[in-house]
């Protein structure tokens, strides 16, 4: 873990609120799933940095792929080209490369698929080919599909509108595709909807899931106690520090 002053090297809009930005951080690697607390201009009394899963290291460069929504990521938009911010990263447990007996498949909602670019990529040097499921709410919010399929994985999609693939929810797809749940190994990052129904889904044909939680945070490093989520035994675990990625068996799921 670094804090980096970085540059804005690239930042673009790829519609429907959703940005890509480059920033030069020197990092050599991150484990998919990883986050980075990312400073956004301080105006509109905005002060604490903001988690944004990491997506992908070339070179010097790690990209983060985020969607405006608030104050914070709304004054992010306005950086150009050659503006320094400061990054601390990468952070927190990813997701792992253990053992898989039977495919390896990823469920990914909305941004939630960000990890799931250079984890297809990290799989492939390994000789192993990443399932992605990816739903969304229509066509225009299914992003980066070009990158995951030149990645070596493949895709299937479902928007709700049925703009786009599969019409309902990604989690109506995967049981289609896997009626008697034979699978290696689940991993998944979304909305906690979708999360829970995966873990659910995933825990009734036994099949071992990570989960990535996006809990909102303060600090990022285990300090302020601002991201807790619930062990089934009502214990509680920080995610930044020993998430955001869990196993599905360590989280109360209803
Ligand atoms: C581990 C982790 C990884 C994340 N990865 C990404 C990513 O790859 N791309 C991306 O666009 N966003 C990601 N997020 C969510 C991102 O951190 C929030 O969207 C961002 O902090 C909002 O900041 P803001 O100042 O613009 O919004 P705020 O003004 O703080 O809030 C605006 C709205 O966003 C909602 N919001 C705030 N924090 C979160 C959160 N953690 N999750 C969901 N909604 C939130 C608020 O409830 C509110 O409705 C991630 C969050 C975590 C914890
Ligand atoms: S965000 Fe501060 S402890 Fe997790």
């Amino acid at each position: 873990m670094k804090d980096t002053l970085s540059q804005i090297v690239y930042h673009r809009s790829i519609g429907n609120d959703y940005y890509r930005i480059g920033l030069k951080t020197g990092w050599a690697s991150f484990q998919p799933g990883q986050f980075a607390m990312l400073q956004v201009p301080g105006d509109g009394g905005v002060l604490l940095r903001r988690p944004f899963s990491l997506a992908r290291q070339e070179g010097e460069v790690s990209e983060i792929l985020y969607k405006a929504v608030g104050r914070g990521t709304r004054n992010l938009v306005k950086l150009q080209p050659g503006v320094p911010l400061k990054i601390l990263g990468p952070l927190g447990h990813g997701f792992s490369s253990s053992e898989v007996s039977g495919p390896r498949v990823a469920v990914a909602g909305g941004y939630g698929i960000a990890p799931f670019w250079e984890w297809s990529l990290q799989l492939a040097k390994l000789g192993h080919r990443l399932q992605i499921f990816y739903g969304a709410r229509t066509k225009t919010d299914l992003l980066y599909l070009d990158e995951l399929r030149d990645a070596g994985a493949e895709v299937q999609c479902s928007t709700e509108d049925g703009s786009a693939g599969f019409r309902g929810l990604v989690t109506d797809l995967l049981r289609e595709q896997f009626p008697n749940g034979k699978v290696g190994r689940v991993y998944s990052c979304g909305p906690w909807g979708l999360l829970q129904a995966v873990g659910q889904w995933c825990e009734s044909h036994s099949i071992p899931a990570e989960l990535s939680v996006e809990e909102a945070m303060g600090c990022g490093t285990g300090v302020c106690l601002g991201c807790v989520v619930q062990n089934r035994a009502g214990k509680y675990f920080r995610a930044c520090k020993e998430g955001p990625v869990f196993l599905a068996e360590q989280l109360k799921l209803n």
